[in-house]
């Protein structure tokens, strides 16, 4: 059966929803915010969420506008709060001149100038904590070096960094003076970064000879070096930050040591006041199409309402260590471990390295040793790290925890009752957050002091998000029971405002489907009769593995690219611990490879994609036919590959199918 409110064709990812429906529904734990909680939380009750949400829904313009002024340091304020004379390309707080370095570090100095805003751990177990004083004097003495070499108001300045505080002083430093930052996961392979540098036509690149993770040195120097050989002319300087002592080549003239470019430069630097529209960021993330879109964030509407769901969801407080576990090259990073945390003048804690190292009790080790009182993570790990056993967490006081968090993806009843158990010691609350890249902060989750939560539901829309879930004609869906297409029907200020350098490919993605009328997520998700929400998977191609996204014809435009193949599909399959696996299908150039040939060529084109995408976008699975299923029109059949990979009964009508003997090679018979 096709998800309701997919087409129903061969080209979408129809998660078949009912499996899931089945499952949730017979969900009926219910954990009341715990008393304790609710009393010194932001939001204490239900009847503070409904009044938020009242409040915002009689007029959207001004509650926005109320927190933009109540959240945010404006240099000279808005007066125009809204303008959607140019629908769906919206526009927020527009006439407002601020600047987000300053509202994340300037205006906390003078009551917490000593106040630590980072403390840092390295995954060879180095730590340091960076005050708010400190930060701001880091920042600025970049963003005079950034000035050096001439950057400044509207560049676009490339980060490829592993998770230390200097990635966000980079990024932080790009904010000072209006540049516009694009963060680049340092798990990305060099193909990756050029591309992004391309699209981008960035003139800066800051890096690092390299960075720890997983008891290696990621050389993420080199892989830049490998980038900026095949192209990129538009970059003209490199930043490197010592990190891991691994030796790298300098190219004269284009190179600086980033201690280098910033000795002898002043510690103070005047913010740049962009207007409010002005665009903070890009991130590049994967869609339905082989190529990533950059996500354009604007600075005013992204800030507020970060800032504001560290309050709602998170209840952030001054006494917290707010430990994100996400890396910097995620939007989660961007807004959980970056900008969310320094806003609201908060302590963040940033850990470097792999959950496993030294051993599967890093996590653990971590929140006692720090006392880290707000844990967030995703799904994955905690399933990952539940596989492992209790007794690592069980060695250590967690008893600092207050609040947890998970993000990602949807995460089943059994993780989640785990995390509550076992790592929340059935005291802290939960928040299932859901949000996207393209939605810059949280959009549905319960607010720990005033909703109660059920395992596996993201529960409710925050105030002034006007989620819906509807069919194939854009109508909310009123059975609770069935599933449908997760949409946003009001504009909301973090929310993109543009896929840069393709205004065309950001209307028709996200607004394209019904007249314009909403915002599609690409989700699909169903309600409860509670009003909760539950979100069963994505309905394009698009993979959720290991919580990270990745497009099918990403991994099958790099297939492809390799000389032994002539063509590939790339199905997810349902993973215990990552969520979804990648199963690619591939019609090799010349004779079907059998036995080992066929595992020395898997091997071969595993090592091929982890270097054009990086290693999390190599297949799990590999199988090799001689044609792929198609349609009469020519359409590979997906619905038909997904069932032969999770290997499951085939319901589909074959008989279309030129070679019937195939589904049979499709099904891995020699
Ligand atoms: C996609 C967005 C948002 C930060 C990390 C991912 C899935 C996200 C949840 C959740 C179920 C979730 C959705 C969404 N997703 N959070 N709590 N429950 N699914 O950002 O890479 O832009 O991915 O992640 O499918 O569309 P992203």
């Amino acid at each position: 059966m096709a998800a309701p409110g997919t087409t129903g064709d061969e080209g979408g990812r129809q998660p078949g929803p009912t499996e899931n429906i089945d499952s949730i529904l017979t969900e009926e734990r219910r954990f009341e915010p715990p008393a304790s909680f609710s009393a010194g939380a932001h939001v204490k009750s239900l009847a503070e969420y409904q009044a938020l949400r009242d409040a915002a829904e009689r007029d959207p313009v001004a509650f926005w506008a109320g927190l933009a002024r109540d959240e945010l340091h404006w240099h000279r304020p808005f007066t125009s709060a809204f303008d959607d004379s140019r629908a769906p390309y919206y526009a927020w707080f527009g006439d407002g001149l601020l600047n987000v370095s300053f509202n994340c570090l300037d205006r906390h100095l003078a009551k917490n100038a000593d106040k630590t805003a980072i403390l840092f751990e390295g995954e060879p177990g180095d730590t340091r904590r960076i005050s708010y004083a400190e930060l701001h004097r880091r920042v600025c003495r970049f963003a005079n070096a950034l000035k050096m070499r001439g950057i400044g108001l509207g560049d676009r300045v490339i980060i490829y960094m592993p998770m230390v505080p200097e990635a966000v002083v980079a990024m932080l430093a790009c904010a000072r003076i209006g540049a516009i930052h694009s963060v680049v996961f340092g798990g990305f392979s060099s193909g990756s970064l050029r591309n992004r540098i391309e699209d981008a036509s960035a003139r800066t690149v800051i890096t690092a000879d390299g960075g720890h993770r997983g008891g290696k040195v990621i050389e993420l120097k080199a892989a830049c070096d490998t980038a900026l050989s095949e192209g990129c002319k538009s970059v003209e300087t490199v930043f490197v930050l010592r990190r891991a002592g691994n030796h790298v080549r300098m190219q004269h003239g284009r190179d600086l040591w980033w201690d280098e470019a910033e000795s002898n430069l002043a510690d103070e630097c005047e913010p740049v006041w962009v207007d409010g529209e002005h665009p903070l960021f890009l991130l590049y993330t994967s869609g339905s199409t082989g190529k990533p879109k950059g996500i354009q964030h604007a600075s005013a509407g992204y800030l507020v309402v970060v800032a504001a769901t560290m309050k709602w969801v998170f209840d952030i407080r001054d006494s917290d260590i707010f430990w994100c576990t996400a890396d910097i090259g995620w939007v989660t990073g961007h807004s959980y471990v970056a900008y969310g945390p320094l806003a609201c003048g908060a302590t963040v804690l940033m850990y470097e390295g792999a959950p496993t190292v030294p051993d599967a009790g890093r996590f653990w080790s971590i929140c006692a040793r720090h006392h880290v009182t707000i844990f967030y993570t995703a799904p994955t790990a905690i399933r990952a790290l539940m596989k492992l056993g209790e007794s690592f967490p069980a060695r250590y006081d967690l008893s600092s925890l207050r609040l947890l968090g998970t993000v990602g993806e949807p995460i089943n009843p059994e993780a989640w009752m785990w995390f509550h158990r076992v790592i929340g010691h059935e005291r802290c609350p939960i928040v299932d957050t859901w949000w996207q890249t393209e939605t810059g902060a949280i959009m549905i989750a319960p607010l720990p002091g005033a909703i109660t939560t059920k395992p596996g539901s993201c529960t409710r829309p925050l105030p002034g998000i006007d989620a819906d879930i509807v069919d194939a004609n854009g109508h909310s869906i009123a059975d609770f029971a069935q599933g449908g297409e997760l949409v946003i029907r009001k504009p909301w200020p973090s929310m993109l405002r543009a896929v840069w350098g393709d205004d065309r490919r950001y209307r028709d993605t996200y607004w394209g489907k019904f007249d314009g009328r909403c915002y599609i997520a690409g989700d699909t998700a169903h309600r409860d009769h509670d009003g909760y929400f539950w979100i069963l998977g994505r309905s394009d191609d698009v993979l959720k593995v290991s919580g990270h996204r990745l497009g099918t014809m990403e991994i099958e435009s790099a297939l492809v690219a390799h000389p032994r193949v002539a063509e590939a599909a790339v199905v997810g399959k349902p993973d215990e611990t990552k969520g979804e696996s990648i199963f690619a299908f591939v019609v090799p150039r010349g004779a079907r490879p059998t036995g080992d040939a066929a595992g020395t060529l898997s091997a071969e084109l595993r090592a091929w994609v982890a270097q054009q995408i990086g290693p999390i976008a190599k297949p799990d699975h590999i199988r090799y036919a001689d044609s792929l299923p198609k349609t009469r029109s020519g359409k590979i059949m997906r619905r038909l590959l997904r069932d032969i990979a999770r290997g499951e009964a085939i319901t589909q009508d074959t008989s279309t199918l030129e070679n019937e003997e195939i589904v049979r090679q499709l099904q891995g018979e020699p």
